[in-house]
């Protein structure tokens, strides 16, 4: 009997992606894991969003194969929930915190079935894992930006995925928030699920991720935290931006 590792959850082979006839990604290669916290991290205009858009073929590549769970994302997109940079979503559209995550059950509620009663339960059961139960029958317009990140975390737990790609989850919340959506995206992971997000902030990469990809363009490094968050490997990705902060940096 073989022990074969379980099936990853994306994984790129060359993937190139331009704008124009400006690269964006230039032959990225990656492989993350399955149930575990993955950082996807580099500079501003490094790729990162693009390279999850380009996953999830919201915008066209170049060159390269993507699989989810080794298949086309044709055969895996029940599998995989997506929650965007936060200023990409109209903000403007009229619905309720209730509606939005709702939203995320349309593929199981199926094409003519009404939303169900137990359907509605369980989207009243995600938002209470982020917090936000009293908040089900406000406008989305009418929340901060940080309650509003929540409301999208709670869309993408009701679509119960296996996969999560999350852009920046914690951009503009606060630190109660960000404890919150850190101790869901643990649930998730205690669950057998895997996460890919982008992040910013250096100095929780080691505490919150498993798993580290750095891109600038080109893939930098990937692996375990514990040895590719490294001083060497963060200057190839940042150049001489970065400070001497101490980061949790894995040593060389
Ligand atoms: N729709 C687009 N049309 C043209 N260029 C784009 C488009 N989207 C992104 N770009 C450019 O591609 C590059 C990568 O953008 P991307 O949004 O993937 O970066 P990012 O790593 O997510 O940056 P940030 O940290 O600022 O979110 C940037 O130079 C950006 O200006
Ligand atoms: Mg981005």
């Amino acid at each position: 009997m073989t022990d074969l590792p379980a099936q990853s959850p994306l994984s790129l082979r060359g993937l190139s992606v331009t704008y124009g006839d400006k690269p964006a990604l230039s032959v990225v290669d990656a492989r993350f894991p399955h149930a575990a916290l993955s950082a996807i991290i580099g500079p501003n205009g490094a790729g990162k969003s693009t390279l999850l858009k380009a996953s999830l073929g919201i915008v066209q590549h170049l060159s390269g194969e993507i699989a989810f769970f080794g298949q086309p994302l044709a055969a895996a997109r029940s599998r995989v929930a997506y929650v965007p940079q936060r200023a990409s979503v109209d903000w403007d559209f009229p619905t309720t915190v209730l509606d939005v995550v709702q939203m995320g059950q349309y593929r199981r509620a199926g094409l003519w079935g009404r939303l169900s009663a137990g359907l509605r339960a369980q989207a009243l059961e995600c938002l209470d894992r982020v917090g936000m139960t009293d908040f089900a029958t406000r406008q989305i317009g009418q929340l901060s930006g940080g309650q509003q990140q929540r409301v999208f975390l709670a869309r993408a737990l009701a679509q119960e995925a296996e996969l999560y790609l999350l852009d920046e989850p914690f951009a503009g919340v606060d630190a109660a928030t960000e404890r919150a959506i850190v101790d869901v995206l643990r649930e998730l992971r205690a669950a057998g699920k895997s996460v890919i997000a982008v992040h910013h902030d250096l100095s929780t990469v080691a505490e919150y991720f498993d798993h580290v990809f750095l891109v600038n363009v080109s893939r930098i490094a990937e692996g375990p935290v514990a040895t590719a968050f490294t001083p060497a490997n963060l200057h190839a990705t940042y150049g001489g931006r970065l400070g001497t902060a101490p980061f949790g940096l894995a040593a060389e």
